[in-house]
């Protein structure tokens, strides 16, 4: 371990001074991955109709804590998405259109992240694997799957925390997008910003009355395979997993 980052201590200033594709006026990538072909996309109750995630901020931070026991009870559509508004809405694109500007902040507002959900118990919503498309706050419907939730415990060292919760958020990243401008410093902003992401799904699930845990214990190739990526272009960086706790 040591010797890797000697060796990326001893080859940064080289590494940096490749620059990055904005430096050489390459085209900004797109801020999103194209919705899958032929699957069905699902509207979600639009975020200004949803009266809730009104706690006050203090006490949501006060309370917050890792959860791991869920109830049976689903999780209700509405504040699924409220919860995916809060950890990546899009709040606006600037002019450019090389951006997005959402709920949480990025460095260099290149928010890396796609939003991947193994629904086990959402009330309207099949069990299977879906996709937020954040620029249109609508999901995309990837497959449905009656394990997919015994599935996502296995990929993630078999914890019950992920094959028990109603529904488990995915965070892959597609680094070009902070490579583009960063270049070799891209993979830490990457870091910083999935924290950020689930910093606010643990906040959103205390003031929605739900829990959450975030979960980095997970098989890489196992859980790329799970969410359907190549693991080199994009790749999944983060999880949490989401019920309502005991
Ligand atoms: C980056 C990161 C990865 C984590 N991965 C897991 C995990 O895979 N499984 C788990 O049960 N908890 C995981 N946790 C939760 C931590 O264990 C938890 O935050 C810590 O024990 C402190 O407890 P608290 O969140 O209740 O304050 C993770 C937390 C972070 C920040």
């Amino acid at each position: 371990m040591k010797d890797r980052r000697n060796w990326l201590k001893a080859n940064w200033d080289e590494l940096e001074a490749q620059g990055s594709d904005q430096q050489r006026r390459v085209a900004y990538p797109p801020l999103e991955q194209p919705g899958p072909a032929a699957t069905e996309l699902i509207e979600l109750p639009p975020v200004a109709e949803l009266q809730m995630g009104t706690m006050p901020l203090a006490e949501a931070i006060a309370r917050r804590e890792s959860r791991r026991k869920w109830s049976a009870e689903p999780v209700k559509l509405a504040e699924l998405a409220w919860l995916l508004w809060a950890t990546q809405g899009v709040r606006s694109v600037p002019a450019s259109g090389a951006a997005t500007l959402r709920t949480v902040p990025s460095g260099g507002a290149r928010h890396t992240f796609e939003t991947y959900l193994v629904v086990q118990s959402v009330v309207e919503l099949e069990p299977g694997l879906y996709r937020y498309l954040a620029l249109s706050h609508r999901l995309a419907r990837l497959r449905l799957q009656a394990d997919i939730g015994e599935q996502a415990g296995e990929a993630c060292l078999k914890q019950r925390t992920v094959s028990r919760a109603a529904v488990t958020f995915i965070w892959s990243t597609v680094p070009y997008r902070a490579e583009w401008r960063y270049g070799v410093a891209a993979h830490k902003m990457i870091a910083i910003d999935a924290g950020h992401v689930c910093q606010n799904a643990y906040l959103g699930c205390e003031a929605l009355g739900l829990g959450c845990c975030a979960i980095g214990a997970y098989d890489q190739g196992l859980v790329d395979k799970l969410i359907g990526v190549d693991g080199e272009d994009e790749l999944a960086i983060y999880a949490c997993a989401v019920g309502r706790p005991m």
